[in-house]
């Protein structure tokens, strides 16, 4: 096997913590794996609305850790596997995978290698592309453990997902209906509507323009039995109003402006990485048609301008192509 090690790549990183000025494309040595490590030659970065958080230092702060500068960003990509950690024997050289680095400290995916713990990772499933499974595993697995680990979503209970078409929400819309849940989708604008509709939705509506209380009713007359929340404000009040006595409502945190309910039936949590969520995730995902929607893509060398987009209306994911 060639060894990467002592050859550099292309990546965007930061030599401290600020704003998107500090985003600098750079050559940098390919980071070295440890044994339980899988090195990846990245095809798709995400570039998710937490990466300016990444970028700003929340995490660091968040987990109170020490930051090896220069800092590659980017918390979840895919690509292919070069090199696989003695202990890895779940995956292989030339496997398909995506995966999660959260702050790690050998760097994340803005990078032409990235070096992933293989608990962190996983095969992409067969019907995805590897440009598509780029933006999947952060808000793939958060959409997973929101609907399952949280609220416990049962077949045939109701669940409005606020959101709905963007990252995690038109993820979680797909898997509730795998799920053999009923699902009212509160989507961005009438092309977040109709990108939902083709999702397979049961009801769609605009968050922006259309009353929600009004449009759970109709839906599940008795009231919601869940609510997951991508987005906070008054729309995040309108459907925990709309559940039913006992109904959950949960939000992955990172979301601002969630009102709290005193009876705690809305709960936070955070979408966490493990070689089970990843099987059930790519279970579910192999189960039929799943759309997995990337609204723009920008070079690496872009990856400032795309963490400027973040701020614009777009419809599930923005990626960096690294091919
Ligand atoms: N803790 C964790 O493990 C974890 C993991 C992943 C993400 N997160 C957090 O979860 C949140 C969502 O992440 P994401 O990747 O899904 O972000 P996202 O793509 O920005 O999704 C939020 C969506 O909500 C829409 N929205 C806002 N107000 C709305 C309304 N009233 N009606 C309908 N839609 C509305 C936004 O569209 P418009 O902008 O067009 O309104 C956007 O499409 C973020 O705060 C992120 O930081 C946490």
């Amino acid at each position: 096997m060639k060894n990467k090690s002592h050859q550099t790549m292309r990546a965007v990183a930061i030599d401290e913590f600020g704003g998107i000025e500090k985003m600098k494309p750079r050559k940098l040595p390919v980071p070295q794996v440890a044994s339980d490590e899988i090195l990846v030659q990245v095809d798709t970065a995400g570039v998710g609305v937490w990466d300016p958080f990444e970028r700003e230092g929340g995490f660091a702060k968040e987990f109170g850790m020490k930051t090896n500068f220069p800092h590659v960003l980017g918390t979840d990509g895919a690509g292919t596997v070069e090199q696989v950690g003695e202990q890895v024997h779940s995956l292989k050289r030339g496997d398909r995978v995506y995966g999660i680095n959260l702050m790690s400290p050998k760097g994340g995916f803005y990078a032409e290698y990235t070096v992933v713990k293989a608990n962190n990772a996983a095969m992409i499933p067969q019907a995805l592309s590897t440009r598509d499974a780029g933006v999947l595993a952060v808000d793939g697995v958060t959409a997973l453990d929101g609907l399952d680990k949280t609220l416990k979503l049962k077949a045939g209970e109701s669940i409005l997902i606020l959101g709905a078409s963007g990252g995690i929400g038109h993820l979680a819309v797909q898997l509730a209906k795998r799920m053999n849940a009923r699902v009212l989708a509160v989507a961005s604008g009438q092309d977040g509507v109709e990108f939902v509709n083709r999702l397979g939705a049961d009801k769609v509506i605009d968050g922006h323009r259309d009353d929600i209380l009004k449009a759970a009713h109709e839906f599940a007359p008795n009231g919601l039995d869940a609510v997951l929340l991508t987005a906070g404000g008054k729309a995040a009040e309108q459907a925990i109003a709309a559940l039913r006595e006992g109904g959950r409502a949960a939000y992955p945190n990172g979301v601002e402006d969630v009102p709290q309910a005193h009876d705690g039936k809305v709960m936070s949590y955070n979408g966490e990485p493990d070689p089970k969520t990843f099987a059930r995730l790519n279970e579910l995902i192999e189960g039929g048609p799943f759309e997995v929607h990337i609204a723009q893509t920008f070079k690496l060398e872009e990856a400032a301008e795309a963490q400027r987009a973040l701020e614009s209306h777009y419809l599930g994911k923005l990626a960096l192509v690294l091919s």
